[in-house]
């Protein structure tokens, strides 16, 4: 018997295999436990022999077993080894990675600079109904910003109301001021619509608000603040910008800013040339609309800008088309160092 099973262990070529011999001697109905069982109807003497010798037997099966098994586990895990390898010096594929797009990135950039000179962020959404948009802000009538040429209006709602897709973000300079009290210094960077397209116009484009309401706040606070945005944004002082009169219904005075640049190839370059790009409108905030949002005009007056964050981004990385950052083109991505 006992070579018999040892013959059936050495043959066992999985662990499930070697099991199955193990029930068959060992297990509870095994043959080396029948003749375990039949020690009882021994007589004392045959017992003495027999028992140690049964014994005996049952431990060698058992380690029998035990070294199959080791030895079929170890077998297992070098097949596994084997078929696993790596081979750590083939060449990495290349990966594509994603980055923030450029847009973003400035966004992002403009933030930190606002507020280290104390500027929170404020938010409002791009559907903004007529009232935010247009009506508070001080736009009379028939004015022609509010024309379907500039203004992309939605399908009228329930209510018959048509709200619009905003078409910059001083609506945010409304939502403020009727929910803080001042003093308020905010930006609100978010996206706007706008019908129009060509180098320098998509039809959605990107803003950043600023709004400062105080008791004692005047034109020249309003410079020195751009100014040092502008420096921290270029970090250059060389920036050479220019303040022109202009006229928006919700600032008076009104001021248009210009910043110098050149073409230079295919490329645009700040702080040489003889090109002016506008970048930002600005003024200071119109009576009317500091009334509209239930402030006093007498006690609380401010300032307020909306810059164009696209072409602040153009300038600050020298593309020519405004259009390509709206293009999701990979290559030119990463021509201008945005994506590997
Ligand atoms: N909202 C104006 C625009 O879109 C910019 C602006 C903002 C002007 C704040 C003055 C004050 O052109």
């Amino acid at each position: 018997l006992e070579q018999d099973v040892l013959a059936q262990i050495a043959a066992a070529t999985d662990e499930a295999g070697l099991d199955a011999v193990r029930v068959g001697a060992l297990g509870k109905k095994g043959s080396v436990s029948l003749m375990m069982r039949s020690l009882g109807g021994m007589s004392p003497e045959e017992r003495q022999v027999m028992g140690p010798a049964l014994n005996g037997l049952k431990d060698r099966l058992g380690s029998a077993i035990e070294a199959r098994k080791a030895m079929l586990e170890a077998a297992a895990l070098d097949l596994a080894l084997a078929s696993e390898t790596i081979d750590v010096s083939l060449p990495v594929r290349p990966e594509p990675k994603g980055s923030i797009h450029p847009i973003t990135q400035v966004m992002e950039e403009l933030a930190v600079i606002f507020a280290d000179m104390g500027f929170a962020v404020a938010e409002g959404s791009d559907v903004e109904d007529d009232f935010h948009n247009f009506t508070a802000l001080n736009f009379p009538e028939g004015h022609p910003a509010r024309d379907t040429q500039d203004t992309f209006f939605m399908k009228p709602d329930a209510e018959g109301q048509r709200k619009v897709l905003r078409t910059h973000t001083s609506p945010v300079q409304i939502r403020t001021m009727m929910s803080q009290t001042p003093p308020i210094r905010i930006i609100a960077p978010g996206r706007v619509y706008r019908c129009d397209w060509d180098q320098t116009h998509t039809p959605m484009f990107h803003q950043v608000e600023g709004l400062v309401i105080d008791r004692e706040t005047h034109m020249g606070h309003l410079k020195g603040v751009l100014q040092d945005f502008l420096a921290a944004f270029f970090e250059t002082d060389e920036v050479v910008t220019r303040f022109r009169p202009h006229h928006f219904p919700f600032t008076e005075p009104s001021a248009e800013m210009d910043v110098r640049y050149e073409r230079v190839g295919q490329a645009v370059k700040v702080g040489s040339g003889d090109q002016w790009m506008e970048i930002l409108g600005c003024g200071m905030v119109h009576p009317n609309v500091i009334r509209n949002c239930g402030l006093d005009p007498d006690e609380y007056q401010g300032f307020a800008f909306g810059m164009g964050v696209d072409r602040l981004a153009m300038l600050k990385y020298g593309a020519p088309d405004l259009r390509d950052f709206f293009n999701s083109d990979q290559r030119w991505l990463g021509h201008y160092g945005f994506s590997p």
